[in-house]
């Protein structure tokens, strides 16, 4: 067959906009060469409804290997008592959990979206928001941190049947313990998203989410690295075989409960070409270098921080303990939006995404904030040095931020400073 050189050459120019720009979204990396080559394998052909023995297809002998050593290598990594990895994204997961969990109609609670929440945790164009009835907990505008008093307060008035931690733009740690309290004295279960931080939290650098939450979900290519995925664990809470009484009123084991909700009751045949990467990226996780990667993804954000808030710039919070941050523009730069610095900043070849901050004024399509994180930044080699460097930069661009000059001055500096640093270099 003829090759597409249409598609390739586009695949190209991408692979060279990744390679001379400088990536700070806060969700994006970039996965070694066999992550890549496990995803691009000839798994992609098989069908494998169902579990590892339990398939509705013949032939998956050794899909079955591949996706138990997937489970395998993620419970360890996490302390996990049981996993799902066939969720084919973050927000799958999370439907999945909702699915198996609350009834339509059912009260759940999570963090505001305008404050940081994600789509799947109660937006109303989300199944979350439209199936089910969301309640939302807010950050205190004082500290720009989660208000545990007035999550609490909501729930004692609400009743929700579940609790979610996590967010999608949020730079503080999570107090687990303490919404597992809330969640115990109104007979809530606690889930967490930890799409974002994962990678953090499996190597000790956050809060474990575990013994505290019941349910956990995240994602498997942001701080973990991995393939475009998404994942389900559970902890001690569950074991098998101790029956949890489905909203429908049945007891079944709650891993059999996700295990249905994830597959019939949300997805078809699992992505096995992808299941075989995550496994790939999650044997990454468990080595020592993945550690060090995480340990300067950590480091590189707190100086990011520091820069910005030296340059006058507001960081939501007063800085971060993961891999992300929230710049409110309004402080040093209050006429220019998100949009624009998102925008312009494209044109000099660093990439970040406009972001709605704590009670902002703006809508979600302009908004006074960009979001910033160094997962992607720090998988090319970056240390303190060069985060340095690169807040001097996006300072300048927003400084100049109607002068093309000053922006093709900052183009050329980023494409030389990226020149040399391989996409994966852990
Ligand atoms: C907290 C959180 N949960 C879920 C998701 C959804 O992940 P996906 O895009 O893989 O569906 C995201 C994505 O950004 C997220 O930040």
């Amino acid at each position: 067959m003829e090759r597409d050189s249409l598609i390739f050459d586009l695949i190209k120019k991408e692979n060279e906009r990744q390679l001379h720009g400088i990536e700070l979204i806060a969700s994006e990396n970039f996965v070694s060469d066999q992550v890549l080559e496990a995803m691009g394998s000839c798994l992609t052909n098989k069908y494998a409804e169902g579990l590892p023995g339990k398939r509705y297809y013949g032939g998956c002998q050794v899909v079955d290997e591949v996706e138990t050593l997937a489970i395998e290598r993620i419970k360890k990594l996490f302390n996990a008592q049981w996993a799902n990895v066939q969720p084919h994204s973050g927000a799958q997961a999370n439907a999945a959990v909702m699915l198996a969990v609350l009834n339509p109609g059912d009260k759940f609670m999570g963090l505001d979206l305008s404050h940081g929440g994600h789509l799947s945790h109660g937006s109303p164009v989300n199944s979350s928001g439209i199936l089910y009835h969301p309640v939302a907990y807010t950050l205190n505008p004082d500290t720009g941190r989660v208000d545990y008093d007035n999550m609490e307060e909501i729930a004692l008035q609400e009743k929700p049947k579940l609790i979610i931690a996590g967010a999608s733009a949020y730079s503080r740690d999570w107090d687990y313990a303490r919404m597992r309290a809330i969640a115990d004295k109104v007979g809530a279960l606690l889930m967490a998203d930890i799409a974002h931080p994962a990678g953090l939290i499996a190597k000790g650098l956050l809060n474990h989410p575990f013994p505290h939450c019941h349910i956990v979900t995240t994602t498997t290519h942001k701080t973990l690295r991995g393939p475009r995925g998404g994942l389900i664990m559970l902890g001690e809470d569950f074991p098998n075989p101790w029956g949890y009484k489905t909203p429908k009123g049945e007891v079944k084991m709650m891993s059999n409960v996700l295990d249905m909700a994830v597959f019939p009751g949300t997805q078809g045949g699992p992505l096995e070409h992808v299941i075989a990467a995550k496994a790939v990226s999650f044997g990454e996780a468990l080595s020592d270098s993945y550690t060090a990667y995480v340990t300067q993804v950590k480091k590189n954000a707190a100086v990011m921080a520091r820069c910005f808030m030296d340059k006058g710039y507001k960081v939501v919070s007063n800085g971060t303990d993961n891999h992300s941050m929230l710049i409110d523009l309004r402080t040093k730069v209050p006429e220019v939006t998100g949009k624009m610095v998102e925008n312009t900043l494209v044109k000099a070849d660093i990439t970040l995404n406009k972001n709605m901050v704590p009670f902002d004024s703006r809508t979600p399509f302009t908004t006074s904030g960009v979001r910033v994180g160094t997962p992607a930044i720090t998988t090319r080699g970056a240390k303190e040095d060069l985060i340095e460097t690169v807040v001097e930069l996006i300072d300048e661009v927003i400084m100049h931020i109607e002068d093309d000059k000053v922006i093709a001055t900052v183009k050329e500096k980023v494409n030389r400073l990226m020149k040399d640093m391989p996409l994966f270099a852990w």
